[in-house]
């Protein structure tokens, strides 16, 4: 029988380095192969097919970091553990954190700490790809991540998320507000090679220009009015991992032009700072604006767009898919039965057929809301049209009342205090004792409830 060894790619300039170090890697029961230099190490990944590279920072042709980004890229390369000159920690720790290297050994190695490492780094490589594998695999039964769909049009965004989500390109994500941009933005990180490192959002349109760039780019203590310290922006603190613009046809255009600098140099300067940071982020932009119109009006940059929208991916909006009402539907039962105490077991034809009848203007946030609501109104057994909003023409809804059978009535004459505590306790019968649902019918948090009740037994103000 013919034993597979796991395979460990070794990557240095130095030929009796390489060498020696290949040899002592062999005797510990792997297989190997040498690279002298990074560009050498990519044209060997393909065929030989690493579980782990160790590789050394300085190399003449691709150093180190360079192979490091250039691994980021490739759908499914294996873990990297730098070898870095004695006192080089700080350099290092930027490889790990911005460039997503596995970890770092010092030179001299010491040979024990290098077979623990490899150890752990092949273990984490197939751990990961297990994971995209089993994302994957989901996506074809209608869930990608957290995202369900079994619509035509929601198919084939999870077509497109999965083809893209391997690869280091820009996407561009459409879609009216609440149909799910931030979760494809989150699916894309978590189907990349970059799933381990952080993924951030950063929403352009609720910022004034000087505090979008310090919070994209970061800033220098005192670069601008109320500057007191120095802070790390987004495209640092995303380092290894990926930055998802949102809103970003509300981009300020200064901003704009700063931020095609960087996608095109791979570098930031902080504000007021001179240094310039190399950054490894993968960026994904979402609007729910049409930016056709934006650039012909004079509001988003021509060139930024076709840097953006190398590829996009447009959700469509809820009244185009109505396949999806049951699935999703489905899918938000039992976590909001969960986190309101409900065991609320479905929803009744009528109810449904509301729901069907809907244009939903706000999309999935729109259905969940209406949703969460009918959930704790309803508490057990199946959602009725009783409990879900009263949707009217202009897709506005309107708050409908809890079944009247359970009302409070009131005289004139019945103060505020008295008008709580009825309605209060009228509420805590509705729900059979049920406290946090009562506090969710009721709007308030159970700790206030808690605190009522508590006071309404030590006969306090009535
Ligand atoms: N396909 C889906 N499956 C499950 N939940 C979804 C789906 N699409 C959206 N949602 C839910 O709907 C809500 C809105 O989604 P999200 O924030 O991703 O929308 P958005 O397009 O970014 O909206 P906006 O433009 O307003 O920022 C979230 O609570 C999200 O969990
Ligand atoms: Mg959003």
């Amino acid at each position: 029988m013919q034993q597979i060894l796991p395979r460990v790619l070794v990557v240095d300039d130095e030929a009796n380095q390489r060498t020696a170090l290949a040899s002592m890697i062999s005797n510990w029961g792997y297989e190997t192969q040498c690279a002298a230099d990074g560009e050498e190490a990519l044209a060997r990944i393909e065929e030989f097919k690493p579980s782990v590279i160790v590789t050394d920072l300085m190399m003449p042709r691709m150093d180190g970091p360079t192979l490091l980004r250039r691994l980021a890229d490739i759908d499914g390369s294996p873990p990297a553990i730098m070898l870095t000159a004695f006192g080089n920690i700080e350099t290092a720790i930027e490889m790990v954190h911005n460039l997503g290297a596995y970890w770092f050994l010092e030179k001299p190695l010491q040979p024990g700490a290098l077979r623990v490492l490899l150890k752990r780094a092949i273990q984490h490589g197939r751990l990961e790809a297990e994971n995209q594998r089993l994302g994957r695999q989901l996506s074809s039964q209608g869930v990608l991540g957290e995202m369900v769909g079994a619509s035509a049009g929601m198919r084939e965004a999870f077509l497109l998320i999965n083809q893209v989500a391997p690869t280091s390109a820009t996407v561009l994500i459409t879609g009216e507000s609440g149909t799910g941009k931030e979760l494809a933005a989150r699916a894309i990180h978590r189907l990349s090679p970059r799933a381990s490192g952080p993924f951030l959002a950063l929403n352009c349109a609720a910022l004034p220009e000087t505090l979008i760039e310090s919070e994209l780019f970061g800033s220098e203590k005192g670069a601008y009015t109320g500057a007191v310290e120095r802070r790390s922006g987004c495209f640092e603190l995303a380092g290894g991992g990926t930055l998802l613009l949102d809103e970003i046809g509300d981009m300020p255009l200064a901003t704009q032009s700063k931020l095609l600098r960087v996608l095109e140099d791979r570098k930031v300067r902080r504000l007021g700072g001179s240094k310039e940071i190399e950054v490894d982020v993968r960026v994904l932009a979402s609007t729910n604006a049409d930016l056709h119109d934006a650039i012909a009006e004079g509001r988003f940059r021509e060139d930024l767009f076709f840097r953006l929208n190398v590829f996009q991916v447009h959700l469509p909006p809820l009244r185009d898919r109505f396949d999806d009402l049951d699935p999703l539907c489905a899918a938000m039962l039992p976590e909001m039965n969960s986190r309101h105490g409900c065991s609320v077991g479905g929803i009744s034809p009528a109810a449904f057929a509301l729901l069907e009848a809907h244009q939903w203007p706000g999309n999935v946030r729109e259905l969940r809301n209406a949703l969460e609501r009918a959930v704790i109104l309803a508490g057990k057994g199946d959602i009725q049209p009783e409990h879900l909003p009263r949707f009217n023409a202009g897709g506005r809804d309107v708050t409908a009342s809890p079944p009247p059978a359970d009302g409070v009535q009131l005289a004139i004459g019945t103060t505020i205090d008295q008008a709580e505590r009825a309605l209060i306790d009228a509420t805590v019968r509705h729900t059979e004792g049920n406290r946090t649902r009562a506090a969710a019918i009721l709007g308030i948090s159970i700790k206030t409830l808690f605190n009522k009740l508590k006071e309404y037994e030590s006969g306090g103000r009535s």
